[in-house]
């Protein structure tokens, strides 16, 4: 009786190992900029700049109508006094934590302007003339699925602090390719948020 108890608390105790294995293998969370978790829900001013250059400035994301465009807001890079806050909700919205390489929604604050489309980020569909994958809104939140892999973006480590980029894993059947999120300039001037080679590195300061 006594022998089998113990085999019985031995089973548990090696039982739960990889269980406690599998926690430790959560990717890494990430930081805002005073070393704190970056929590769902909450807003945060994404601060950008761009790796290779002397303009020490960090910019900021805003929306806007990209050439008088109708609805849904276009995502543009604006000085960061200039930027609006965004935040983010893992594919498990259970998690109250966002952690590196984990498929997110990202969206900013309703926006009057366009009351009836959200404001969660969405890639939008290839654009040909300029041979471009732009960021839009318009997404919707959760569902993940083919239906919404336009939808879904993550953050990476990078530089000493991090990228944004288009890699969903909500589909693992569906074909695409894994791409930084930078800019792109357009003709007029505006400076999109579009996929690109080369990634903004991105900070978090909590709004
Ligand atoms: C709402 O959208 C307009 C563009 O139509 C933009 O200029 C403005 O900053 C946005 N405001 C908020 C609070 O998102």
């Amino acid at each position: 009786m006594k022998i089998s108890l113990l085999a019985f608390v031995l089973l548990i105790a090696f039982g739960s190992q990889p269980l406690l294995s599998a926690a430790e293998a959560s990717p890494e969370q990430v930081l805002d900029t005073s070393g704190k978790v970056l929590r769902a829900g909450v807003s945060y001013n994404i601060l950008l700049s761009m790796p290779y250059t002397s303009c020490r400035s960090p910019q900021g994301l805003a929306l806007t109508r990209i050439n008088g465009k109708s609805c849904p807001l276009d995502v543009v890079v604006v000085d960061r006094y200039h930027g609006l806050p965004l935040s983010f909700t893992p594919v498990n919205p259970k998690k109250g934590v966002i952690r590196v390489s984990t498929d997110l929604n990202i969206m900013f604050p309703l926006n009057a302007s366009c009351p009836h489309h959200s404001t969660v980020w969405k890639l939008d569909n290839f654009d040909v003339s300029k041979k471009q994958w732009f960021v839009t809104t318009g997404g919707v939140v959760g569902n993940p699925g083919w239906e919404t892999i336009k939808n879904w973006f993550k953050i990476e480590k990078y530089d000493g602090a991090y990228k944004l980029l288009y890699c969903p894993s909500v589909c693992p059947s569906c074909k695409h390719e894994c791409k930084n999120v930078g800019k792109f300039v357009d003709q007029n001037g505006n400076q999109r948020l579009a996929l690109s080679d080369v990634p903004f590195q991105v900070k978090f300061l909590k709004a």
